[in-house]
């Protein structure tokens, strides 16, 4: 049962990733300016006072991770977890493939992917270094490393972020609550490494999950941190979101998270439409991806110096996209979004025939 006690740990657990993600990013800066200077992106100036505003934003998803397990939305041992040994292990590789990702970044390679790919398989916007990431989504390697980055990038928030899809996710499904939970089926689209999935098991105990990727790689490091839970172990597809291969109306609620971002205009709007395909009518959808110029107009420098830091080619298209009218588009009938801290999350219900 949360009490002050663990709020106050759980807050310093929180303040000891920030500080780690902040050291880790300028002691690297540092590093590359000395290393090589002048290679360093040209970033836009932060206005003074946005610092403190990026503080509150986060205090504010902060307090509302402890609320939302006070509340019993998800059982508070999530707010807590953190494998340190996990983590200490990778954090040298981190640091190993540092000089990889900039000469990639000064030379703008951004198609520098293994060999073995078959370009056949995969759409061509996914071939590409997302974040100047070494192989792109497509190795084993690049799969390790991945939490870890996004701990660094988003100095611990990542997992807060994500976790505002469970409160709407679960009242989303209280439209089908004559069900047992072992008869609704919740797919998590562009699962990555299984995160958003761990999440979800927690918060829904018995309910069938499954997860999709594009990334074999992605998926089998998924499978290795799914299988150390307790609980039915969710399923894994690897298939493109564009075209899941999964019947009509076989779910009852669909999550995705950080997709949208690393999509192309009409590629994003293919997948909502399927997203709307597979939902059960009375289904739930909901996205969460980066916040976006309209409802973050105050971190506009952060977006921008996000665009020009990693390769995010379709990041500037991405933050000014109509979401709700896409997802109107796709079919579906009401549309709510709400931001927190630099996520913002849509939730939108397809209508009960
Ligand atoms: C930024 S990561 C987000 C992963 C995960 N949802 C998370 O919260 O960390 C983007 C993910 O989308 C996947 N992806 C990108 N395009 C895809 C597509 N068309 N179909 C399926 N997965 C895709 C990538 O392989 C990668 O795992």
């Amino acid at each position: 049962m949360p009490d002050p006690v663990s709020k106050l740990a759980y807050q310093t657990l929180q303040q000891g990733k920030s500080l780690m993600g902040l050291a880790h990013k300028e002691v690297s800066t540092r590093l590359l300016e000395m290393l090589a200077p002048g290679t360093l992106p040209q970033t836009v100036p932060v206005p003074p006072g946005m610092f403190e505003q990026f503080r509150a934003s986060m205090n504010r998803l902060l307090e509302i991770d402890w609320q939302d397990a006070e509340r019993g939305v998800y059982p508070s041992s999530l707010l807590f977890e953190a494998p340190w040994l996990e983590w200490a292990s990778r954090y040298p590789l981190v640091w190993l493939d540092l000089p990889s990702i900039w000469s990639r970044r000064s030379q703008r390679k951004v198609r520098d992917l293994p060999r073995a790919v078959e370009p056949a398989d995969f759409p061509g916007y996914y071939l590409q270094n997302f974040h100047h990431q070494t192989d792109g989504y497509l190795s084993d390697r690049s799969a390790v490393l991945y939490d870890l980055q996004v701990e660094i990038l988003f100095n611990g928030t990542a997992d807060p972020m994500r976790r505002r899809l469970l409160a709407p996710l679960r009242r989303g499904l209280r439209a089908f609550s004559s069900r047992t939970p072992g008869q609704l089926r919740v797919l998590d689209v562009a699962t990555g490494t299984g995160r958003t999935l761990r999440q979800l098991r927690a918060a829904l105990p018995g309910v069938q999950l499954v997860g999709l990727d594009l990334s074999t790689a992605y998926l089998r490091e998924a499978n290795r941190f799914l299988a150390q839970l307790p609980g039915e172990l969710p399923q894994l597809v690897q298939a493109n979101a564009e075209a899941m291969p999964f019947a009509d109306a076989t779910f009852q609620a669909v999550s995705c998270v950080f997709l949208l971002h690393e999509l192309p205009g009409a590629a994003r709007q293919k997948v909502m439409a399927e997203c709307f395909r597979l939902l059960e009518p009375g289904g739930t959808l909901v996205m969460a991806d980066s916040v976006q110029m309209a409802d973050s107009p105050e971190f506009m420098p952060a977006m921008e110096n996000f665009r020009r830091m990693f390769h995010e080619p379709y990041y500037r298209d991405y933050i000014g996209d109509g979401i709700d009218g896409r997802l109107r588009q796709a079919g579906f009938a009401a549309t709510q979004a709400e931001s927190h801290f630099m996520t913002r999350v849509w939730t939108a219900t397809k209508a009960a025939t």
